[in-house]
């Protein structure tokens, strides 16, 4: 006859494959159910020739238009700091020159990774009430430099 114990850890073995059944049935369900799937549409470069895709900086590309292209590198994003006039849209295109970063502006819902081999591109709508400083900061740790990895972002109101 199976002892107390016993039973406890049969039971254990049980809640295991249950919660594992559920978790792989729901995630079953949300991929062929649903077709949920990792994006497709990423935009790939060549971190060797990064100047061929991206341009570091900020374009004015209608009245209230904005794409601004970064490239991230140990430990600065290039460009360090950002000024927009009256910003509708936003759109950012960023990739690293090396290692991993997160790419972060503080206070906004802007808030995202950063590879290298990778162009993220990222649309940001930003509250018509978002003025003055904010703070960039780098939130993936990425090197002994990581701690001084921040800039500016600056949005002008008229
Ligand atoms: Cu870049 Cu941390």
């Amino acid at each position: 006859m199976a002892g107390k114990a016993e039973k406890l850890e049969y039971a254990w073995i049980a809640l295991v494959v249950v919660m594992l059944t559920i978790f792989l049935g729901i995630l079953g369900y949300a991929v062929i159910g649903e077709g949920y799937s990792a994006p497709e549409d990423a935009v790939t470069c060549n971190v060797k020739k990064l100047e061929e895709q991206i341009t570091p900086g900020v374009k004015e590309v209608a009245p209230g238009v904005y794409e601004v292209d970064i490239v991230a590198r140990m430990w600065a994003w290039q460009p360090n700091e950002i000024v927009l006039e009256n910003p509708k849209k936003v759109i950012f295109r960023i990739t690293s020159a090396d290692v991993q970063h997160g790419f972060e502006i503080v206070g906004t819902n802007v808030n995202f990774m950063v590879f290298p081999g990778y162009i993220a591109e990222i649309t940001w709508y930003p509250p018509s009430d978002a003025e003055g400083e904010f703070l960039i900061v780098c939130n993936e740790y990425c090197g002994l430099g990581h701690q001084n990895m921040y800039g500016k972002l600056i949005i002008i109101r008229s």
